[in-house]
């Protein structure tokens, strides 16, 4: 037995490719390329890792999925269910979040666009915290939480400092001035936390030190000014549990540790907010060979503009119709988007045998592939979902149109 990508629910038994325990040929016999399939038990099993590793080290941790990583409802309802939390960016993700029966206290909603309509939302919601990118905006939320009469908890995301970085609050003397004087004026809105989300697949432990090392120093200007702040989170980033395991994952959570218990403020509690680690190996693609082109070449009948570059997926290829022939010769891949850039990978290895019509399996397509598709006149993916055996088709192209959420 041989797992594929590192992959449990991939495995190799006796030549044949077992998908989630299904044989390989009886799940492409079905379907018509290109598709995409789940598993929803890799996303428990992630979850399950993820908390394993942190409330091992942390009494006060808490885990708000990031819905922007794949925002399908039946994986949020997978999320869900296992009672994580749900960090979101707009009003569509919220709708679906308190339809899939997210408890408010365990919701998240902010980002770099804050619309009047989705702050009154949160606040009529009784939504844990608003992320905020601009302190402008602490301003229109304490007028709206006003008029309703309540008092909302602010979660100030703050600049990463990483070269060129333009998101968050830089808390420079202008901002620090305008803080104290929210804190002073503004009763109907509490700073209680403070975010900084440093990069995507971190899998190092000096980026995720990098990123502490920045809220520490943030919460000592704003202790400064007066701001108290009782909560840190440090966002996602993680990458695909395949590649970074169970183990290493106590070791970041023990590191980050350590530099916390050597600082002189407490805090009531620290949040993260994955969104690749939890859903990201758990889905794949199953393409087609459409033409081999000279000098190792081949295309296939999916491109960026469903599996796009900006995902920064780890992903991996396989030629399952040859799945026992050695994947070693470089090959490289294109897609079927009609401009050159089209190239899904240069240089893989793959095997040497390389035919119009051999199925391809692309692996950690699972967060931010969905997200970040683009508009292409092809037909959308048909995308499946397996939990304990049971395939269900949770997306139809020619049925649902689109998976955009409204
Ligand atoms: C503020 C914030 N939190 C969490 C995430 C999730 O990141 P990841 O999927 O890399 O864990 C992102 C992603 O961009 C983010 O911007």
């Amino acid at each position: 037995m041989k797992k594929l990508s590192g992959n449990p629910h991939l495995i190799k038994k006796d030549g044949t490719l077992l998908i989630d325990g299904i044989e390989a040929s009886e799940i492409v016999n079905k379907n018509q390329t290109p598709f995409m399939i789940f598993f929803a038990n890799r996303v428990k099993n992630n979850i399950n890792s993820f908390y394993r590793a942190f409330q091992s080290v942390f009494d006060n941790f808490q885990c708000f999925y990031s819905f922007k990583a794949n925002f399908l409802p039946d994986i949020c309802r997978i999320v869900q269910s296992e009672g994580v939390g749900a960090e979101l960016i707009g009003l569509p993700e919220l709708k679906l979040a308190l339809k899939l029966q997210f408890p408010s206290e365990k919701i998240i909603v902010g980002g770099p666009y804050l619309p009047q309509e989705l702050i009154e939302k949160c606040i009529l919601e009784n939504i844990k915290e608003i992320v905020v990118y601009n302190l402008n905006h602490v301003i229109l939320i304490d007028s709206i939480a006003k008029k309703y009469n309540k008092v909302q908890d602010i979660c100030l995301r703050v600049n990463t400092q990483k070269f060129g970085s333009k998101l968050g609050i830089d808390l420079d003397v202008l901002e620090l001035t305008l803080l104290k004087k929210i804190q002073d004026e503004n009763k109907n809105v509490k700073i209680t936390t403070i975010l900084s989300h440093y990069s995507t697949q971190m899998n190092n432990f000096e980026q995720f030190k990098q990123n502490l090392r920045n809220v520490l120093e943030k919460i000592k200007i704003l202790l400064k000014a007066g701001v108290r702040i009782e909560n840190i989170n440090l966002g996602g980033g993680f990458p695909e549990a395949t590649i970074m395991p169970e183990h290493q994952l106590i070791e970041i959570a023990k590191g980050i540790k350590l530099i916390l218990s050597n600082f002189d403020i407490k805090f009531k509690n620290i949040y993260f907010e994955p969104g690749r680690y939890l859903v990201g190996d758990a889905g794949i693609f199953i393409a087609k060979v459409i033409k081999v082109y000279k000098d190792r070449w081949i295309f296939l009948n999916i491109g960026n503009h469903i599996c796009p570059k900006f995902a920064k997926a780890s992903l991996r290829f396989y030629n399952i119709t040859r799945i026992n022939d050695p994947h070693k010769y470089k090959t490289s891949i294109a897609g079927i988007i009609p401009t050159d850039q089209d190239v899904l990978a240069k240089n893989y290895f793959f095997t040497k045998e390389l035919e119009e019509g051999d199925l391809v399996m692309i692996t950690n397509v699972g967060a931010y592939c969905l997200t970040f598709s683009n508009r292409f006149p092809y037909l959308l993916p048909e995308i499946s979902l397996i939990e304990d055996g049971n395939i269900t088709q949770i997306f139809d192209p020619l049925v649902h149109h689109d998976f955009s959420l409204n």
